[in-house]
């Protein structure tokens, strides 16, 4: 099943996979949009061959059973990154943590994706720019807080900037950039096996591949798949997004060292609240 791309159902195809067999996974689940979501920036997301139109109740009980079997598929000490966002429905709130809360993944992070720009320019709310990522994580031996990111991936901040994907004519892909940091700031140079259960036009696969790691993907669309299998085949046309993204892990002096030699007193953090955060590690 390794570097494949499994067509199915997201939660019938998870259940053939073995325990603790994968390394980590990065995937944006359909968000139940209701198909009736039209922004006056952005065009309404349908899929070719499934509906995002389910019962509200029925949506989370099934993205609290993927992420379980995906629990159960990742390998103790495995992150799973999961994109989603706060929608509204007559007026009700529906934000990710209500069900993640129900799943035996632990929250290690929320992470605020800025996109730039907002699918409805109405004044019913603030221009929602945001979408999530939530870090979560598999325990280990009973420790829930898992090993330290290097300093150089950590620095990525919990407020990552990308801007929507454009080129791609699949209708709601993520950045590759937004896979690139997931893997690479958790596997750095060690091998992996990546799982994306809602594969789409392939980019995390894509991510994976341009980072030399394995991925196993699923989705349901036969076109998609063909899709995510071309541009997988081309993955080196897409190496300058890769090199971009790396290339900002990158700590000259860890705070450690800036403290070993004497770089770092208390009277500086006046300054440096002052200073962008970046600037510290420069
Ligand atoms: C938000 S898109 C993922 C896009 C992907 N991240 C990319 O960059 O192209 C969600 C995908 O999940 C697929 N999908 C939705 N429900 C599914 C299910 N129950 N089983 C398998 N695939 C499903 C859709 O066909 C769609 O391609």
């Amino acid at each position: 099943m390794i570097d494949k791309i499994l067509i199915g159902d997201t939660l019938e195809v998870l259940k053939t996979l073995s325990d603790e067999s994968v390394d980590m996974g990065v995937t944006s689940p359909p968000y139940n949009k209701q198909e009736n979501k039209k922004g006056w920036l952005v065009k309404n997301v349908k899929y070719d061959v499934i509906s995002d139109k389910k019962d509200e109740k029925t949506y989370q009980q099934n993205q609290i059973e993927v992420l379980n079997e995906l629990y159960r598929v990742i390998k103790p000490g495995g992150s799973f990154f999961y994109n989603h966002k706060t929608r509204w429905e007559n007026g009700i709130m529906m934000h990710p943590i209500t069900w993640l809360n129900q799943t035996n993944w632990l929250i290690r992070q929320e992470i605020i994706w800025d996109r730039a720009i907002a699918a409805n320019i109405r004044g019913w709310r603030f221009w929602q720019v945001d979408e999530r990522i939530y870090w979560l994580y598999k325990p280990k031996d009973k420790n829930n807080i898992g090993k330290e990111l290097l300093s150089k991936h950590a620095l990525m901040t919990s407020i990552w900037r990308f801007s929507p994907e454009q080129k791609n004519p699949h209708p709601a892909p993520f950045p590759l950039a937004l896979p690139l940091r997931c893997i690479h700031s958790i596997l750095d140079e060690n091998e992996g096996i990546i799982i994306d259960p809602y594969v789409g036009s392939g980019t995390t696969c894509v991510a994976s591949k341009l980072l030399n790691k394995n991925y196993i993907g699923i989705e349901m669309s036969e076109d998609y798949i063909c899709m995510a299998e071309d541009r997988i085949k081309n993955a080196h046309k897409e190496v300058e997004i890769m090199l971009k993204e790396t290339e900002k892990h990158k700590v000259n002096k860890t705070f450690k060292q800036r403290k070993e030699e004497g770089k770092w007193q208390n009277k500086n953090i006046e300054k440096i609240t002052k200073k962008p955060i970046l600037d510290l590690f420069s």
